[in-house]
This record gives C-alpha cells, structure tokens and sequence, in this order.
C-alpha cells in the first residue's frame, strides 16, 4: 500500500541545513497497522506528512498503491489525497467557523457527493457523536472535536490512514477512547493505518513498530500481540 525509498528532507536552517530524515525506506502492506515511534524530532511528522503527499522531499520517493506522488501533477495528487489518504491531527485541524457536520461534510463536497451534510450526520453518528452535528469546534472537547476529525478523515472511505499522534493533546482516558474508534473503524473498513505514537500501549496493537532516531528509520520489532 505504502512504498517508502530512500527519503531525505533537508531544511533551511540559519545559514545552515538540517537534514530531518536521511534514507528512509519502509513498506506497508495493505490492511497492515504500523506504528511509528521515537523521539520528539526525530521525524515522525515530517515522514507522515511526505506519506500523505503534504511536502515534497529533497531526494527519494514514495508510492502509494504503486502510483509514485512525486510523478502525479496537481490534480492527481489533489485527488489522490483526498480519495485514498485520511490524515488525522495531534492538534484536529477543524475548521472553527463550521460546524461539527459542515467540518466533515467539506471532503464530500469537494468530491462531488450528493447529500453531503446529510452522510456527515451518519459520520458523526458512527463516531459516537449523535445530536453534537451542529455544534462548533469551540463548543466540543477535545475528545469529541478529534472524533469529528476522524469521521472527516473516514468519510470517503480511503484505503490508507495517517495518524499524527492522535491522542496527544487528550487525556488518556479519552485516548484510549480514540484509539479504540481508529481500530473499530479500521477493521471495520479493512483499512491500512499508519500511526505516530510515543505510547508503548499503543503500538502493542500494531502489526509492526518502526523506531526512528534523528531522521533514521534504527529498528524495527513486531508487536508480541500485534494484529
Ligand atoms: N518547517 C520546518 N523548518 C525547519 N525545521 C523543521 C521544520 N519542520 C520540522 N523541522 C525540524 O525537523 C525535525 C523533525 O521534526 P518532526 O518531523 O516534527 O519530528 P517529530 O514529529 O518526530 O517530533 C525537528 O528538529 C524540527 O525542529
Ligand atoms: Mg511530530
């Protein structure tokens, strides 16, 4: 599903450069969960964000569903990333002046999808956020506004999820709570899922943890109870 080769991003820094990940390469299978962790800086976010075609990296490649984003002009890659790739945010990344259901409603309008506002209600619905539709962000919890980001990632159903330490910025009670809605949805819909996390906890759910160090991909271990 995912096929990483030999991927650097260096950045300006000062008069200098700092090099954020320096050759790394990684596959995912279809249907498999990975986790990705390590040390604050040492590239889980930037790595995600090149996955989901965010950024363009100096050097190397990535291929989802074997088609290489680096050789997708705009609207390829625009459509790609709306169609194949949910991405989930530490920080939710909702728009503050819609509400919950106009938030989950945008991918499907920008799709093309009739009845919009009316399958962003079902969404929200499946997420446990029955009767909260017309609620702004402000006026949810973190809990309930990460929900509304995660039915927004789901709603055109993507084969691939990208989650950026999802539970971050929540309490772990309410973590725990997200965490279990990510897995339900993606057994649920056969998804593959690629998840940031420092949580030990959490990675023993996933089929495989890749460890980075300073832009390294330095290990690799399969979950004792992964799957
Ligand atoms: N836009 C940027 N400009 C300069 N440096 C950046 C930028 N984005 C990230 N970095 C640096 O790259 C390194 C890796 O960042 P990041 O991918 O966010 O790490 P992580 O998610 O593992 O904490 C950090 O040292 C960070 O300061
Ligand atoms: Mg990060």
């Amino acid at each position: 599903m995912v096929r990483v080769r030999e991927l650097t991003m260096r950045l300006p820094s000062g008069r200098a450069e700092i090099t954020v990940l320096d050759g790394v390469s990684l596959d995912v299978g279809r249907g498999e969960f990975v986790a990705v962790s390590g040390p604050s800086g040492s590239g889980k976010s930037t790595l995600l964000g090149l996955v989901a075609g965010l950024d363009q990296p100096t050097s190397g490649s990535v291929a989802i569903g074997g088609r290489e984003l680096g050789r997708l002009d705009e609207d390829a890659l625009a459509r790609l990333r709306r169609e194949t790739v949910g991405y989930v945010f530490q920080s939710f990344h909702l728009i503050p002046t819609l509400t919950a259901a106009e938030n989950v409603a945008v991918p499907l309008e920008l799709a093309g999808r009739d009845d919009a506002l009316g399958r962003a209600g079902a969404l929200l619905d499946e997420v446990g956020l029955e009767g909260r539709a017309h609620h702004y962000p402000v006026q949810l919890s973190g809990g309930e506004q990460q929900r509304v980001a995660i039915a927004r990632a789901v709603a055109l159903a993507p084969p691939l999820l990208l989650a950026d330490e999802p539970t971050g910025n929540l309490d772990s009670t309410t973590g725990a709570q997200i965490i279990e809605l990510l897995l339900r949805l993606r057994r649920e819909r056969g998804a593959t899922l690629v998840m940031v996390t420092h949580d030990p906890a959490l990675a023993a759910h996933a089929d495989r943890v890749v460890m980075l160090h300073d832009g390294r991909v330095i290990g690799e271990r399969r979950a004792a109870n992964g799957g």
